[in-house]
């Protein structure tokens, strides 16, 4: 059977761990090139290069802080010299920096809204030329079920989320006459680095509200991620799919 992203290359921020690393290699499985980026070229990046350079696609990682205008434009101007295109773009680089709104700092706003949302601007602005011209793309945003519904003690995160369905639902109408989709995925509670951070307490009384009654796993987030890319997803554009065990339906 064809491989579903044979002769495509995506491109995904912050892949270098946790649900980015599984969707770079979902997508190599598939056969497709994989540019990524992440914030330094450390040990885990380099590992995830040679990994999927190992299933027998073009891979690379680049070091690059998708919260800077600037260093997106040349991030991306430099993977269209190595790859020659982008198809599939995954904006994928998240943090969270939780407080309640009495304690949360302005830094701690601006990081998580420049980091979370503004990137989703940045790395969207800097493809669309290239998608312009072949009249083809994916654009895949990662928001979370918090930005559709809300979180007590994290109302910057959860407004960084939501701004993401915004833009996606107004580049779906912005870019859909050339053939671009723009669509978000909704992750619930999944299991990676910045899920485990949280106390055991907060942990259990997330999975209490999982009506599946398990955390997801990055690849059921790498899954989803792999049909928006494919051509499988033709039709589907403007919308956001929660991954989240029908905690959030
Ligand atoms: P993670 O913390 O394990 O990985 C995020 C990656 O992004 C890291 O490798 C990090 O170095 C990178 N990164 C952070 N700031 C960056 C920047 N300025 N430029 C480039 N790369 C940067 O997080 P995880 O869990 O894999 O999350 C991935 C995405 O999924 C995030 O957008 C997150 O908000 C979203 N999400 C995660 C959920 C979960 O339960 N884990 C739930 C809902 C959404």
């Amino acid at each position: 059977m064809a491989k579903l992203l044979e002769g495509k290359t995506c491109l995904i921020t912050g892949a270098a761990r946790g649900i980015g690393r599984s969707i770079a290699l979902k997508m190599a499985i598939e056969g497709a090139n994989v540019a990524f980026t992440d914030i330094s070229r450390d040990e885990n990046m380099q590992t995830l290069e040679a990994e999927l350079t190992n299933l027998g696609v073009q891979a690379k990682g680049y070091a690059s802080d998708a919260s800077k205008f600037d260093v997106t434009q040349q991030t991306v101007t430099e993977i269209l010299k190595d790859f020659g295109k982008v198809d599939v773009l995954v904006n994928n680089a998240g943090i969270t920096r939780d407080a309640l709104l009495m304690r949360m700092s302005e830094e701690q706003w601006d990081l998580v809204l420049t980091v979370n949302l503004k990137s989703v601007f940045n790395f969207t602005k800097a493809v669309q030329n290239s998608m312009l011209k072949q009249k083809n793309g994916s654009i895949i945003n990662l928001s979370s079920v918090v930005g559709v519904s809300g979180n007590a003690g994290q109302s910057n995160y959860s407004a960084s989320k939501a701004g993401i369905i915004g833009f996606t639902k107004s580049i779906a109408k912005e870019l859909g006459s050339r053939n671009i989709r723009c669509n978000a995925i909704a992750p619930g509670f999944i299991v990676t680095e910045m899920t485990a951070k949280l106390s055991e307490d907060v942990k259990t009384e997330w999975l209490k509200q999982i009506p599946m009654k398990r955390g997801g796993t990055t690849e059921d987030v790498a899954n989803v991620v792999l049909f928006l890319a494919s051509d499988l997803s033709a039709y589907v554009s403007g919308q956001v799919i929660n991954v989240c065990g029908a905690m959030n339906t």
